[in-house]
């Protein structure tokens, strides 16, 4: 498999002990990252191509780039961790099978940007990973990994893990900031971006897991090992993680332009037996579903947004002909309903009266109108809530219809979902 093209380490036994993971390559590349200048680290991830693994795909070393260099007030990094994204589970992995992988490149993103301080804000239902990347610090405190004077470096890091409570919401990094902070963990305004004012309104870098799980591999092999993977906007190699109806669901990694047809069919072994594919949400459930014929194309960020989705998350989610498109918007907007934070109006409501007609359309049929009228409260929301939350809750409905219209006029005219029926729901 890819896994075995890039992060070895990770399928090594056992590697989540220190042990394992110095005997196998593991923190070299400290000696190397925290002797370069920041500037030098930055414009080394920057010449990567490295992408944010979170799901906006914005450039690392960019990002790192942003914060300012005139200012007194400490510096942080966070790591987000709190991947609640449906169909989204590698961060998870990550952490539980290679946490100094991550502590190791949170340690040179810290040098990067001038952070003497991290923190891990993982998801509080993660008690596994919260706890493997607790001992994993503990362990890299004792043996000077962590702490000051790193390895001699002169370097001084410290990081933490803190727990989040439960709600997708605090994924969304200014959310995740109030979160962090003690405070209702309601998204925040931008401008300023925590780049600028952050966690405690200072500087803060917020990095997903699996981007600063690539740093030190960046660090020790260089930028041009990186690009060997991928396209010249998609550098490098993703982990994908691929649910739903097929025979071997699972996170991948992956070269990035892998075409997604040997995703589902080879990594993923195929639809599930004597079945075919109908769909498939390409990057987590914050974005627009592809019908089957728009799915021969390049697993990278550009070529899924020319066939009118996005890489997103990376979590793939595909479904066979049994599926009711109807079902799958509902199923999504009453997550999304339930998850809304109600601090904008746009969100708070539109995901509510989407779920309704929604259910409706499902249960007992509703109106022909419903259909418009969903387009109608999409419109209204898209682009016009406080956060992405609220814009992405529409990504089912509106690919849905475009792509399903037939189905949801089905359901008005069979007076709710057939399927439902004949299952007995
Ligand atoms: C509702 C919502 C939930 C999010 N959840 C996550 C998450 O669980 N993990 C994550 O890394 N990014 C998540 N993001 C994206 C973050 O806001 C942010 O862009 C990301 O952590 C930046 O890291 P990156 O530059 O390494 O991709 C979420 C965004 C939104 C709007």
């Amino acid at each position: 498999m890819a896994n075995e093209i890039v992060f070895s380490r990770n399928h090594i036994d056992n590697v989540k002990d220190l042990d394992v993971y110095v005997g196998n390559g593991g923190y070299s590349s400290l000696q190397k990252g925290l002797t370069m200048a920041p500037d030098e680290l930055i414009e080394l991830v920057k010449a990567s191509g490295l992408r944010g693994r979170g799901g906006a795909g914005f450039p690392t070393g960019m990002k790192w780039s942003f914060v300012p260099k005139d200012t007194s007030k400490p510096h942080y990094l966070v790591c987000n961790a709190d991947e609640s994204e449906p169909g989204t589970f590698k961060d998870r992995q990550l952490m539980e099978v290679n946490p100094h992988q991550l502590l190791e490149g949170m340690i040179l993103a810290c040098h990067a940007i001038g952070a003497k301080t991290g923190f891990i804000y993982i998801r509080g239902e993660f008690v596994g990973p919260i706890q493997i990347v607790s001992r994993a610090i503990e362990q890299a405190y004792a043996r000077g990994y962590l702490g000051k004077n790193i390895q001699g470096t002169g370097v001084d890091v410290d990081l933490a893990v803190h727990p989040g409570a439960g709600a997708y919401i605090w994924g969304e990094e200014s959310a995740l900031l109030n979160s962090l902070e003690g405070q209702r963990g309601l998204p925040r305004l931008k401008p300023p971006f925590p780049a600028v004012s952050g966690l405690y309104a200072s500087p803060t870098i917020i990095n997903n897991v699996e981007t600063l799980a690539n740093i030190s591999h960046i660090v020790n092999n260089g930028a041009d090992w990186f690009k060997q993977w991928g396209t010249e906007r998609s550098a490098g190699t993703k982990v994908v993680s691929i649910s739903g109806h097929v025979n071997r669901p699972g996170n991948y990694e992956v070269p990035l332009a892998t075409p997604m047809m040997t995703l589902i069919n080879e990594f993923a072994g195929g639809v599930r037996d004597g079945h075919k594919l109908k769909a498939v949400i390409p990057g987590g459930s914050s974005v627009p579903i592809l019908p089957a014929e728009k799915c021969d194309i390049n697993y990278d960020y550009e070529s899924i947004q020319a066939a009118g989705s996005m890489l997103g998350s990376a979590g793939m989610i595909v479904m066979d002909e049994t599926t009711c498109m109807v079902g799958v918007a509902r199923n999504l907007v009453h997550f999304y309903r339930h998850e809304s934070c109600g601090k904008c109006t746009p969100c708070r409501e539109g995901t509510d009266w989407m779920f309704k007609i929604l259910n409706e359309l499902e249960l007992t049929g509703g109106q022909m109108d419903d259909i418009d009228l969903l387009l109608d409260i999409t419109d209204n929301m898209d682009g016009k809530c406080f956060c992405p939350l609220g814009d992405t809750s529409i990504m089912s409905v509106v690919s849905g219809i475009e792509h399903w219209r037939h189905e949801f006029e089905e359901h008005v005219r069979n007076g709710g979902c057939q399927q439902r029926a004949q299952n007995g729901h």
